[in-house]
């Protein structure tokens, strides 16, 4: 242990333009609901374990613009989730587009929709920054990924241009590291601390929800002054709780693995023993987040 907290305190590397994605996608993860084992680990199907912050960004979206009817760009779309559920809102007479950089999480959102029977979503490798898309949108979307950009302020002003005057952009983003995990939460605590150490070495931005506000002002849009700020937490459910946290172990075991800041067996031994322990036993309160902010900004209106 003590030898993990000497390996935590290391400074990160400098940023590059793209910060890479230090969450493993694999399509398998995705296969069905409910809970699976996999490589020692209990984890969380990825369906189940977003559905604790859904809807969230769709709400926020149309807080700034109802959303029927509406074309709708859904930033970082990954494999879908944000797209599928903005798609519900605006409807058979609107349409989304879902652009990511990353061909397999694509392949396999396009396949879901398809599964779906779901017509008003198309899937678009690029980068979101640069990409091109034929005319305007009425709003741009985006979750947990303008932490992974090495300028979000910037990276916001070039969304906008692809948004028209007037229209809205909204993010759902976390600020990592505040969460309500109680003093008899030590595990809890110190693998909360790996996995953020964890992003902060990949150079993930991991105060990006609280500087949303005023990076929206800085790229000329007009933020909205009273965000959604919310911790997801569940009572005396531990059991969800340590699915929740042990989905994380899982996806982000080979970059805690190649950034050295444990070994495989170790991250095994306190998710399978420790974690659950210390979580299947818990009465009270059990955060299944860091702190995630949403927050929309309009597009000034061409006068
Ligand atoms: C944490 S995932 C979030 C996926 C999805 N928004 C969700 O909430 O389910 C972040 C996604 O952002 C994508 N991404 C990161 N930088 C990007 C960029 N510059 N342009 C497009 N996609 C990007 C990654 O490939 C990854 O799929």
């Amino acid at each position: 242990m003590r030898n993990l907290l000497k390996k935590l305190k290391r400074q990160p590397a400098p940023l590059p333009e793209q910060l890479p994605y230090p969450v493993e996608i694999r399509r398998r993860d995705y296969k069905s609901e409910g809970i699976r084992r996999h490589g020692g680990l209990e984890v969380f199907d990825a369906p189940n374990a977003v559905s604790i912050n859904r809807a969230r960004i769709a709400n926020l979206a149309a807080m700034g613009l109802p959303l029927s009817g509406k074309r709708v760009l859904d930033v970082g779309c990954g494999v879908g989730e944000v797209s599928r559920l903005v798609s519900e809102l605006v409807g058979p007479a609107g349409s989304v587009v879902g652009i990511d950089v990353d061909g397999d999480a694509l392949r396999f959102a396009g396949d879901r929709c398809a599964a779906r029977g779901i017509t008003n979503v198309v899937f678009r490798k690029g980068d979101a920054r640069s990409a091109e898309c034929d005319g305007l949108f009425d709003a741009a979307v985006g979750r947990f990924v303008l932490m992974y950009m090495r300028d979000p302020t910037a990276a916001l002003r070039l969304i906008a241009e692809r948004v028209r005057p007037g229209g809205i952009l909204a993010f759902h983003e976390w600020v990592v590291g505040i969460s309500p995990a109680s003093a008899d939460q030590p595990v809890l605590a110190s693998f909360q601390k790996l996995i953020s150490t964890t992003f902060e070495r990949s150079g993930a931005r991991l105060e990006i929800g609280a500087e949303l506000f005023s990076r929206m002002r800085d790229a000329g849009l007009e933020p909205q002054p009273r965000p959604l700020a919310e911790i997801a937490v569940c009572m005396g459910q531990g059991d969800v709780a340590y699915r929740r946290w042990a989905l994380f172990a899982r996806s982000m075991l080979p970059k805690i693995v190649e950034y050295g800041l444990a070994a495989e067996e170790d991250v095994v031994d306190i998710v399978e023993r420790r974690l659950r322990d210390e979580l299947l036993d818990a009465r009270g309160m059990v955060p299944l987040s860091w702190l995630m902010i949403g927050q929309w900004a309009r597009k000034p209106p061409l006068d």
